[in-house]
């Protein structure tokens, strides 16, 4: 039977997050519960809140998980309510938290929930099943402007406007209810077979990141994550593609800067002082070894930062 999911450079995560004695641990990205296991088999005395707003995931997580069921508590929420979440469990800061974004191997191997454009089932993509928005919605009633932007900011495709107008062309005569029929419209805007492989993904990608708001939740966890952390604390995360990596890298310089006054200010005015420090100059990638076993590791980049003790202020 195919694994749930494989997690990614499970050494370095463990590395970078530094787990202390007692110390108090999120998994913000649960899935099937891989970097959890690991985190709790480094060091079996802290404490691990574990989300993800995919009931499968929990139902997984919560079997991998069973044997340290005293002392981790499993949330089935976004991340971005993880301050509201915590908070409910009176928890006022943690020692370190982990990231794994995207999608599980086993949502995109799950035919039905229409991650995919192999295989053929409803245009869904949603993580969260109970969310209102899909990708049918978003390709039966989106503006075509709208859908352009979409395929050209969220899957950086070439053919964007060209594909948009296809779609808009296709569902004027019929609904487009699968991703067949989606990932065929595609291949008939873009000729050559492996250009099209690639657009599908490109497209696909862009579709299930506006379904999701991948990119608006993160940067609000983000930013929320690196608070509550308490001096010392680690925040590592793991993304998949530059439109991610881009955002958690802003948000680790964002951390890590002080004054941002404009030059010409006499004096600040802004009192911003740093709270975190960096831990990779660059992003870590998986080794050539782990990208030969597990191919999802190829396009992994980690990045670990440090929120400064107050006294280094
Ligand atoms: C790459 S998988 C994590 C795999 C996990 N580290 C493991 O070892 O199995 C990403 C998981 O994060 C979840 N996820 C993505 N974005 C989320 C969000 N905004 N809030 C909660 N869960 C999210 C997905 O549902 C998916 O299960």
């Amino acid at each position: 039977m195919k694994p749930y999911h494989v997690p990614v450079m499970v050494t370095e995560c463990i590395e970078f997050l530094h787990l202390k004695n007692g110390g108090i641990y999120v998994d913000a990205t649960l899935g099937g519960g891989g970097h959890s296991k690991a985190m709790l088999e480094a060091n079996p005395t802290i404490s691990l809140f574990g989300l993800d707003q995919d009931i499968e995931a929990i139902e997984q997580a919560t079997i991998v998980l069973e044997p340290w069921a005293d002392q981790v508590c499993i949330i089935q929420n976004n991340f971005t309510a993880l301050r509201t979440e915590l908070a409910m469990r009176k928890i006022k800061g943690i020692d370190g938290i982990l990231f794994d974004l995207g999608v599980s191997s086993h949502q995109i191997d799950q035919v039905s929930r229409g991650f995919s454009f192999e295989g053929d089932a409803e245009l869904d993509m949603r993580m969260d099943q109970e969310s209102e928005l899909n990708a049918f919605k978003i390709v039966n009633e989106m503006e075509m402007y709208d859908l352009a932007k979409i395929i050209k900011d969220f899957g950086e495709e070439l053919y964007a406007k060209r594909i948009a107008k296809a779609i808009v062309e296709a569902r004027a005569t019929a609904e487009i209810k699968s991703t067949k029929q989606l990932a065929a419209i595609v291949e008939s805007c873009v000729k050559f077979g492996k250009e099209s492989v690639k657009s599908k993904a490109r497209v696909f990608q862009a579709i299930r990141i506006h379904v999701n708001s991948e990119l608006d939740v993160l940067q609000s966890a983000l930013a929320d994550s690196i608070n509550i952390l308490n001096p010392g604390g680690r925040i590592v995360v793991m993304s998949y593609h530059s439109l991610e990596d881009r955002i958690v890298k802003q948000a680790f310089k964002t951390a890590s800067t002080g004054c941002d006054c404009p030059p010409q200010a006499p004096m600040c005015f802004c009192n911003k002082v740093p709270i975190l420090k960096s831990l990779t100059r660059r992003p870590i990638l998986a080794s050539d070894s782990e990208i030969e076993n597990n191919s999802r590791s190829r396009s992994a980049k980690l990045r670990a930062a440090e929120k400064i003790p107050v006294e280094e202020k």
